[in-house]
């Protein structure tokens, strides 16, 4: 049998193709995570595969965030089990790797709770998985440091063919790790301090996306906006100075950022809306709750009202800005007047999306010394509720979009035969039909004016009405 696990740069010739399987869970970070995973095994000749069956090593990119997202690893990794113990069977081995913030916050107890595991690997070290997976052939092998170097120095670039296939768009790491210690979040543990690329690193990587064919390029952190990366000049830039850095390379259309902290929202960045076309007119900007009261016990370090101002700031600046927002509900101590503050600010400020989560203690947070006091049925009616607020805002906003021309990045094939999707500068996803005659290639990465004439439950429809031109070109017609 030949050895499966192996560091060699290269499979040798004839060799048997070796298979990877990844299942990602969690927010963006973890899924550029995962993709990055997948094109560093790609270079030491492990073919990804959707299927779980005939994947020699399985990698689970876990989340920690809430316990429901980090129980799940355990039973994920039952199932393996059961899995790895049938190809041993017929004579394959299979090699399960957990990574991600469970792996770093739990890595002992998991290799405790499931023998299986032969590699646990933090979300710092995954450049180190060619030689832990070589080190599991003699035990079980763990790696969950925060090492000094900045892993993506250690990395692959981004694998210019792999890319494309996944669209025009594409994630990148600006800034990891967290310093503002949330009551409620695991994250700075998970994830470590904070830290920021150097720009230098940032534009090359860019510069490697545009040339492989990428159009759309989301900065990601889990404080993106507190981004303060070298410069090569011995000065420091923000997030503001990154963009205009980035807006100059041609063939970038578009430019995003998640996730971002109101602490963090400088006059720079709300101004770059304004000057830098190719900013586009989104912004994630967690509340997490509507209340002065839970605010200060999640140690957020803002209040409601400068939440209200930073938004005045950006409306004024880019006044056809879509805003989402996470919400908390059933924060410890959340009262119904709380909750009523939150539904209250929610109407005031009119948002296009949010995300909503009942309150889950997590290990080692300040929270979780308190009690988790908000009955659950409690905390489900209060979700319920503000959800179906956030839906009708939702909807709200789309129509709106209904008769208007907007610039449309097509991204992939629609859901049914002869359409193709994308996104509008606003992140709504949009269905045309094409033209009798067309095919998907003509689409896929083109921008494309749109007029919006239907609306459905989740996306947008429309005709085009335009051949492919640059946002940097055109403005946006309203
Ligand atoms: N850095 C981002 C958020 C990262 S976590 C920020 O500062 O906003 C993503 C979202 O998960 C958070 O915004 C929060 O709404 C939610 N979340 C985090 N911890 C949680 C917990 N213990 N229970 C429920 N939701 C949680
Ligand atoms: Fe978590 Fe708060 Fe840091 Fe966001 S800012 S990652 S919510 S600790
Ligand atoms: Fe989850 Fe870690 Fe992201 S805890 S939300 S995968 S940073």
């Amino acid at each position: 049998m030949t050895n499966p696990i192996s560091d060699r740069a290269l499979p040798e010739p004839g060799a048997e193709l070796r298979r990877v399987h990844i299942k990602s869970f969690g927010c963006q970070m973890n899924a550029h995570d995962a993709e990055r995973m997948a094109d560093l095994l790609a270079k030491h000749g492990y073919a990804a595969t959707g299927q779980v069956e005939e994947a020699d090593v399985v990698i689970l990119n876990t989340c920690h965030i809430r316990e429901r997202a980090s129980e799940k690893v355990y039973s994920e990794l039952g199932r393996l089990r059961e899995r790895k113990e049938e190809r041993l069977a017929s004579g394959k081995t299979t090699r399960i790797v957990v990574a991600g913030c469970v792996a770093q916050a739990e890595g002992t107890e998991i290799t405790r709770r499931e023998k299986a595991v032969d590699v646990v690997v933090g979300p710092q070290s995954y450049h180190n998985l060619p030689a832990l997976l070589k080190a599991a052939e003699t035990g079980t092998a763990m790696d969950t440091d925060f090492p000094e170097l900045d892993k993506f120095a250690a990395l692959p670039a981004p694998d210019q063919r792999r890319l494309l296939a996944r669209g025009p768009s594409a994630f990148l790491t600006v800034q990891e790790g967290c310093n503002k210690f949330c009551s409620f979040c695991v994250v700075p543990f998970t994830r470590g301090a904070e830290f920021s690329r150097p720009v230098s690193a940032i534009l090359d990587e860019a510069r490697g996306l545009v040339e492989a064919g990428i159009r759309d390029i989301m900065l990601l952190g889990q404080n993106v906006n507190a981004y303060h990366g070298a410069r090569a000049d011995g000065g420091v830039a923000d997030l503001a100075a990154l963009f205009a850095a980035l807006a100059k390379i041609v063939g970038l259309e578009r430019l995003r950022y998640a996730t971002s902290h109101p602490r963090d929202m400088n006059k720079a960045l709300i101004e770059a809306h304004k000057t830098n076309p190719k900013l586009m007119p989104y912004l994630h900007l967690p509340v997490q709750s509507g209340s002065d009261r839970v605010l200060k016990a999640m140690n957020r370090r803002h209040s409601t009202d400068e939440y209200r101002r930073i938004i005045d700031a950006m409306r004024e600046a880019r006044p056809d800005i879509a805003l989402s927002s996470d919400f908390i509900i059933g924060f410890p101590g959340e009262t119904e007047a709380d909750f009523a503050a939150t539904m209250a600010l929610v109407r005031e400020i009119g948002f296009a999306a949010a995300y909503s989560f009942t309150y889950s203690p997590r290990p080692g947070t300040k929270a979780a010394e308190g009690t988790d006091d908000v009955p659950q049925g409690v905390k489900t009616e209060r979700l319920h509720a503000l959800q179906a607020l956030i839906l009708e805002q939702q909807t709200a906003f789309n129509r709106a979009s209904l008769g208007k021309t907007l610039p449309v990045l097509f991204e992939k094939l629609g859901r049914y035969d002869g359409q193709v999707a994308g996104k509008s500068p606003y992140l709504q996803a949009v269905h045309v039909d094409m033209p009798q005659g067309r095919i998907a290639k003509d689409y896929i990465g083109a921008i494309m004016d749109v007029r919006i004439t239907k609306l459905a439950s989740n996306s947008l429809h429309g005709e085009i009405i335009s051949a492919d031109h640059s946002a940097s070109e055109g403005g946006y017609a309203a």
